[in-house]
């Protein structure tokens, strides 16, 4: 496996794989892999020639009262998992390679992105677009793995792809939980152990939200009213949203009915955590 930071670089090893005929994958993550990152790069593995995973703490999709500078960082073992799981190359550029002096060109997006987690973190997806547009640009992959934790930004992305003319196939993968439940993210770590405890009430509202449409819930504000509920019992739990949108356009639903995405963001002391189910 092939470190590099240079864009120079990957583009040489992509000319080389395409020049072989070989298929190509990317991963793009912010680093502080996981198994939900590992499903992603397994995933990758088994339907791709290579495999590349971009490992950058993009600071554009971060506001200013946000994590950047906390947000845990160990390329070390990043290296190791990667490794162990058959990743070819890792992309892990510094800030200044991905934006040079001068720097003024954005991908952005309207009415996807002013909902759900756009309202609370307004330039986070002109980030994540802006990013996403590079690292293909730079990978020129066949195929890109997200994962549908992010349910939001997987729908945004879809629709830059579509929009742009993108030639990417984007493919979502499930979210990876761990045993007791808890959706896995970079963001565990800041939990103390009794916020950990507490954040289980993300799940287990998820589970009680799922429950209910199975049960022949139809209302989907009434859904939300009744997941709310649940988490405010939590004492260390504070609603940022839980909404019920259709899954393709982000806007409110008003029935339970396909594509629906029931998502939340949930403040477990100040660590910021999202969950949701897609129906
Ligand atoms: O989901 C993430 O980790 C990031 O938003 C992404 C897609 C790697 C862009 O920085």
């Amino acid at each position: 496996m092939q470190v590099t930071g240079q864009i120079q670089q990957v583009r040489e090893f992509v000319k080389t794989w395409r020049k072989q005929g070989q298929t190509v994958a990317l991963v793009p993550t912010m680093g502080y892999l996981h198994e939900g990152h590992g499903s992603l790069i397994t995933r990758a593995r088994q339907e791709n020639d290579k495999v590349v995973v971009s490992i950058f703490v993009n600071p554009m999709q971060f506001g200013p009262n946000e994590d950047l500078a906390s947000y845990p960082r160990d390329l070390e073992k990043d290296r190791a998992y990667c490794e162990s799981l058959g990743a070819d190359l890792i992309f892990h550029p510094e800030p200044e390679e991905m934006y040079h002096e001068g720097f003024s060109t954005y991908v952005d997006m309207s009415i996807l992105t002013e909902e759900l987690c756009g309202l609370s973190r307004p330039v986070h997806f002109r980030g994540v677009c802006t990013v996403v547009s590079k690292l293909f640009h730079i990978v020129q992959p066949d195929r890109a793995y997200f994962g549908e934790k992010d349910a939001q930004q997987l729908a945004i992305i879809r629709h830059m792809v579509d929009d742009l003319n993108m030639d990417v196939e984007v493919i979502g993968c499930p979210i990876v939980r761990e045993e007791d439940g808890l959706a896995k993210s970079s963001r565990n770590t800041y939990l103390s152990a009794e916020e950990r405890k507490a954040a289980l009430i993300l799940s287990q509202t998820i589970e009680l939200g799922k429950q209910l449409v199975a049960e022949g819930e139809k209302d989907a504000d009434s859904l939300v009213a009744k997941m709310k509920e649940n988490i405010e019992k939590e004492p260390l739990a504070r609603i940022d949203y839980v909404k019920a949108v259709n899954g393709l356009t982000m806007q409110q639903q008003k029935n339970i009915e396909s594509p629906l995405l029931v998502a939340m963001a949930v403040y477990i002391g100040k660590t910021r955590l999202i969950d949701n189910f897609i129906l």
